[in-house]
């Protein structure tokens, strides 16, 4: 039997902006995360079970186009592997799907790592990564590459779509509070919506992608200094533009104000938007309080995570 477990992550600054060529900057969250395990299986076939979705199934009963069979494939496919396998796949993930907290890219680079290992071939990373990426365009449409690059390296990183990724040395750890409104939002419609905004009115929003890259490259210097004060500015001024583009939306600004007026030094939302997940940044002594106020106003999880 061989295991393999990736973890979810976040959008600390970029996102929206990143699809248009600006940077962004991720991390993963190790408090959740998605496990795969793979096994001989005595029945001839690829069995599937993946029972947070209710999925059991044969690999070849699944359309072509379903997220975990394109990954099965794609990765046969890299390793050249003979379709004539019994192997049985178990997929597990503590990690809220359509939440933007990465579940699909987690999934898939599980799957990726789990399956070439057993079968003797383990991948590197960057391939890991582009097979996670082309199971990403099933999922999104127009990604940028951003969950499955976090996701696969596991590290904070600094993110410019189609070039090399950069790592980040975290100056100083810091804690984050991530609040789910509970409400799935998929990300493919606020990245459509974005489009059309962007689409209808191109010298605008350009402006508004620019400003967004910005304030990643400055987040990138704070983040490196260790500056937690500049960074909570960074964000709150991340999250304002965030909102100028629609994709916030009542719950998540709720979120947002009650993390700011509990003691967060900044919070925006983090994702595509209009549900999901939104994030504060904290001292460590303020990271339950805020919490729990975050539940009080009605955030479905909190998780407490660190920047390191
Ligand atoms: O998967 P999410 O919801 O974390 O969103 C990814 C970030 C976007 O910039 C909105 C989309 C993308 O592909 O980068």
């Amino acid at each position: 039997m061989t295991t393999a477990s990736a973890p979810g992550k976040i959008i600390l600054f970029g996102e929206h902006a990143v699809v248009y060529g600006r940077p962004a900057i991720a991390a993963p969250v190790t408090q959740v995360h998605a496990d795969v395990e793979v096994k001989d299986s005595p029945q001839h076939g690829i069995w599937i079970d993946a029972p947070d979705i209710s999925l059991q199934a044969e690999l070849t009963t699944l359309p072509r186009s379903h997220p975990l069979s394109a990954i099965i494939i794609s990765t046969l496919n890299t390793l050249g592997v003979a379709s004539r396998l019994s192997l049985a796949i178990h997929i597990h993930s503590s990690i809220p799907v359509a939440s933007g907290l990465g579940s699909g890219a987690a999934v898939s680079v599980a799957i990726v790592r789990a399956l070439s290992a057993h079968l003797g071939h383990p991948l590197a990373d960057d391939q890991v990564n582009e097979l996670a990426y082309g199971t990403e365009r099933l999922y999104h449409g127009t990604p940028s590459g951003i969950d499955n690059t976090v996701i696969t390296y596991a590290c904070p990183v600094y993110f410019v779509k189609g070039r090399t990724i950069e790592t980040l040395l975290v100056g100083a750890p810091f804690t984050i509070v991530i609040g789910d409104t509970g409400i799935p939002a998929p990300t493919k419609e606020s990245v459509a919506d974005v489009r059309r905004l962007w689409q209808a009115d191109l010298a605008r929003w350009e402006k508004v992608f620019d400003d967004v890259g910005e304030l990643a490259r400055r987040a990138r210097q704070a983040i490196e200094m260790g500056d937690a004060t500049l960074l909570g500015e960074l964000m709150d001024l991340n999250h304002e533009l965030l909102q100028s583009l629609t994709v916030s939306n009542p719950d998540l600004d709720r979120l947002v104000h009650v993390a700011l007026i509990t003691g967060a030094l900044g919070a925006k939302l983090s994702g595509g938007g209009r549900g999901g997940n939104m994030i504060a940044l904290v001292k460590p002594d303020r990271a339950e309080i805020v919490a729990n106020a975050l539940r009080t106003v009605g955030a479905k999880n909190t998780i407490i995570t660190t920047i390191k």
